[in-house]
């Protein structure tokens, strides 16, 4: 595998896009700031638009490297802001790479991150030539788990109490999952059929 980078993907509702700068106000907005989007993540509310806006410059900058996969989600209806996807820890010799994602309160609920996660594996196994995609998710955070399961990643086992929220302190259980390029391929492949 060669590592190709963030390319800008569509798919019928969506455009995954680089980062900029420029996005903090929006992100900022619709999520970087919400405990409830931020609950079950390895990051606290930001707090103040300084602090998205600093981390939006280093991912603009970082988003020229071919080894970064990161994307702001866009609504194609009106172009908002309204999320984040990115594969992290990708290893050409591996061939593998770890999702993360999330998204403003305001777009939940309407299979959106898994159209956007479905066509960020199409690109990963496709296009970039990924062997392995993992997951992993706070076994109480359903929304999440219930992404990757309609995505295709399997659960593969559970790491008890391996992580402690950081807003209340609550440790929880992590449930670890993952997805093969052939079976992405073969559901693909069956769902073209169909
Ligand atoms: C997790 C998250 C990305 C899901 O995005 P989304 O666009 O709402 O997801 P989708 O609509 O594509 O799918 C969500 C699925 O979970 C289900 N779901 C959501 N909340 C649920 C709950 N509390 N219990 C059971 N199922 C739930 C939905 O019904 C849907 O499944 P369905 O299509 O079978 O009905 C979004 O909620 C989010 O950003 N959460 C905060 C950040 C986060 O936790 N990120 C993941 C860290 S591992």
């Amino acid at each position: 595998m060669e590592h190709i980078g963030t390319k800008t993907l569509t798919t019928a509702r969506l455009i995954l896009r680089p980062w900029r700068e420029a996005d903090a106000e929006d992100a900022f907005q619709n999520w970087t700031n919400d405990p409830e989007v931020t609950r079950y993540l390895t990051w606290t509310p930001h707090g103040d638009i300084s602090v998205t806006r600093a981390l939006l410059r280093a991912w603009e900058e970082e988003s020229r490297r071919p080894d970064v996969y990161h994307w702001a989600i866009v609504l194609r209806e009106g172009g908002v802001l309204i999320g984040d996807i990115s594969i992290a820890h990708a290893d050409a010799y591996q061939e593998t790479g770890s999702v993360g994602y999330c998204m403003g309160k305001a777009w939940w609920g309407r299979g959106l991150m898994t159209e956007a996660f479905r066509e960020v594996l199409r690109y990963c196994f496709e296009d970039v030539g990924f062997y392995r995609i993992n997951g992993s998710h706070a076994a109480a955070n359903l929304g999440s788990g219930r992404v990757m399961e309609k995505c295709g990643l399997r659960a593969e086992g559970l790491r008890r109490g391996a992580f402690r929220l950081l807003l209340t302190g609550e440790r929880v259980d992590i449930v670890e999952r993952g997805i093969l390029k052939s079976e992405f391929m073969k559901a693909l492949y069956a769902s073209d059929k169909g």
